[in-house]
């Protein structure tokens, strides 16, 4: 069996790194199973992409269809129209593609058109009900054209029942981007600006901003900005900046002794940073889930989430976009009432596993 693996942007890269290991234990064992690792190219800079490929032994790309930046529409279309060449030269039995960016969805649309081949999700199901976000724009179209749903949570099971997708096709099988996680903690390392600002254990946040909704606007990014530092009681506040936030920050005049902004950080640095903070304030979605299994709080700047067990279950907490509702947040903080959390069902580091297990067992589910 050959199947195709799609990795496009920065949060697919560690959730793919365990499907692949799975996938080469596997061939140890002599199982048929053999797979392209195919980089879309949407995330293309060494500190976005390669030193993730680097640090989580991803092996390099067998194909890397160099995308690059643009619109939705311009990027979207140059992933399909040069993934559809791959696909026409060499037909894979399986595409499995993993979380919901441009990628994600341009590969399952170009699969399915190209001759109905069968497409596996990672992480199907999940919903913020905001067709806002590009990602859940993303969500929808992949999950109505996926043969195999492999899912995270009970509420991404529910979420596809509700659409009519059959039980036989949705695997509960857990969280990949946790797999990642629990097998790097021990490897975790302290970037130069932990010894550099002499950062102490649960003594700083790290923050972290790229939604459009949040930093398109110079504006609201401003205003968040100043809101997080005026009720930081002073501690230092880490900030690696996304490309897309570097742009609009370009034009704002901030600046304030504990705000420190620094390139996008490498995935062993960022996380040893978050494990050790005192709390993580984010717009990001697969930052909620490594702060619940972390048990660092998390303070969400967004009005919905598509990982509700990260609020039920987890640290997490949405206090939506409006900066007025930051010292609020920072001061249950402050005052040691932030909730302890607890981990999700299945969210074990075995998720690659399971879906190996499914794929081992296919029998024509191409609908
Ligand atoms: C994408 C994903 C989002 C994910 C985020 C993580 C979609 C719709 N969104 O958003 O779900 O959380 O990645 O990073 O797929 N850029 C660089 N260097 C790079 C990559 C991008 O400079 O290596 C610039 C691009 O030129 C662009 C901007 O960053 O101007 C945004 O990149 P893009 O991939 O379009 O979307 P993200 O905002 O990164």
């Amino acid at each position: 069996m050959l199947v195709d693996i799609i990795a496009g942007a920065r949060p697919n890269f560690m959730k793919v790194a365990p499907i692949i290991e799975a996938i080469e234990r596997e061939q140890k064992k002599g199982t048929d199973l053999s797979f392209r690792l195919i980089h879309t190219g949407q995330h293309y800079d060494k500190n976005m992409s390669t030193a993730f490929f680097e640090q989580l032994g991803i092996p390099a790309p067998d194909i890397n269809l160099e995308a690059g930046s643009g619109t939705q529409a311009e990027q979207t279309a140059a992933i399909m129209t040069r993934y559809e060449k791959v696909l026409l030269s060499r037909r894979p039995d399986v595409v499995i593609v993993v979380g919901d960016v441009t990628s994600t969805m341009a590969c399952a649309i170009t699969a399915k058109k190209t001759g109905n081949i069968t497409v596996a999700h990672v992480e199907a199901g999940i919903r913020s009900n905001d067709l806002q976000m590009p990602e859940e724009i993303n969500r929808i179209v992949t999950d109505s054209i996926t043969d195999l749903y492999f899912t995270t949570s009970h509420s991404a099971n529910e979420n596809l029942r509700r659409t009519g997708v059959s039980d036989e096709r949705i695997f509960f099988v857990g969280n990949t981007m946790i797999d990642t996680l629990l097998k790097q903690a021990p490897q975790f390392e302290p970037p130069a600006i932990w010894k550099d600002l002499k950062l102490e254990e649960k003594n700083y946040f790290v923050l972290t901003l790229h939604r459009p909704n949040n930093v398109d606007n110079l504006d609201d990014l401003k205003a968040i900005l100043v809101a997080i530092v005026k009720a930081s009681r002073n501690l230092p506040i880490i900030f690696p900046i996304h490309p897309r936030t570097a742009k609009t920050l370009e034009s704002i005049n901030i600046k304030a002794p504990n705000l420190h902004i620094t390139e996008p950080l490498s995935y062993l640095q960022f996380n040893y940073l978050v494990q050790h903070s005192k709390a993580v304030i984010t717009d990001s979605g697969g930052i909620q889930e490594e702060t619940t299994v972390m048990n660092v709080p998390c303070i969400t700047l967004r009005d919905n989430t598509e990982r509700p067990e990260t609020c039920t279950i987890g640290t997490n907490e949405l206090i939506g976009t409006n900066p007025r509702n930051i010292p609020t947040a920072l001061e249950k903080l402050f005052s040691g009432n932030w909730k302890k959390g607890g981990i999700p069902y299945m969210w074990d580091g075995k998720a690659a596993d399971r879906i190996i297990s499914v794929l081992k067992n296919l029998k024509g589910l191409a609908s």
